[in-house]
């Protein structure tokens, strides 16, 4: 099996991360698959951003869970990016899942519950992902792994990965103490011991976040399920070239 490229928060080198024009451009550029990464607002909307706060990407300030989603619309999430993106908006969950529906792309959705445990945030997202039929394509993952738990009585999608910072000492085992069946690492943990160890528990392994072409084509040649790239035109360029 080739290893699938995700779009990491979209194609986020050349449009700003997490918003509809990142998410297009992954898609225009080859991408299998998107990454993004939800929160939830005051009004308990599952929206798209990376940070807590809403200051880096965005002309506000302050937290998301401070914030209901009509009043998060109003903000600007593409002039910090580029004058040319300028009336982004940041989107919420439904939009994304409205979008891909109908396009054969996988789903990677991070739930961002490490530093702020938002109540209920895996019913509402697996109750969304129901909805848009979108359960079997679609991975969630997420560093807390008593997130992990707590899916497991749920309704929950085909694939639950634990996400794995370069602290944890034992990736493999952590992921699998978790009830997860997929390990996500960062590039600098990667090694052909983890991958391995993985496939022989029947775990996918999945690498971010992998941008350069020597470290794509290091993460192909391990064998590893999937990358998360910021730049997919480049990854599938490189696949083209390296397995054929
Ligand atoms: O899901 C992979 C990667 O997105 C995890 O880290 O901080 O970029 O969300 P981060
Ligand atoms: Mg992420």
């Amino acid at each position: 099996m080739q290893p699938k490229i995700f779009a990491h928060r979209g194609a986020s080198r050349h449009a700003p991360e997490n918003t509809m024009d990142a998410f297009k451009l992954a898609y225009q550029q080859g991408a299998d698959g998107i990454e993004t990464d939800v929160h939830l607002t005051k009004d308990r909307v599952p929206v798209l951003m990376h940070d807590e706060r809403v200051n880096r990407t965005t002309n506000g300030t302050g937290y998301i869970k401070d914030y209901t989603f009509s009043q998060l619309e109003k903000l600007d999430a593409g002039t910090w990016f580029s004058p040319h993106f300028a009336g982004c908006r940041i989107l919420q969950l439904d939009e994304l899942l409205e979008w891909i529906r109908d396009k054969p792309l996988y789903l990677n959705i991070e739930l961002k519950n490490n530093k702020i445990d938002y109540s209920h945030l895996e019913s509402i997202v697996c109750e969304r992902l129901s909805q848009y039929r979108l359960l079997h394509r679609t991975t969630l993952s997420m560093f807390n792994p008593l997130s992990i738990r707590r899916l497991q009585s749920l309704n929950q999608p085909d694939g639950l990965a634990l996400l794995t910072s370069s602290r944890i000492k034992n990736p493999v085992w952590s992921a699998n103490q978790a009830g997860a069946n997929a390990l996500h690492i960062k590039y600098a943990r990667l090694s052909q011991k983890i991958v391995d160890a993985c496939h022989r528990r029947d775990m996918a392994v999945r690498v971010y976040t992998v941008n350069k072409p020597k470290q794509i084509r290091r993460c192909f040649s391990t064998g590893c399920n999937g990358i998360f790239t910021d730049v997919p035109q480049v990854a599938v360029e490189y696949r083209e070239k390296f397995t054929n």
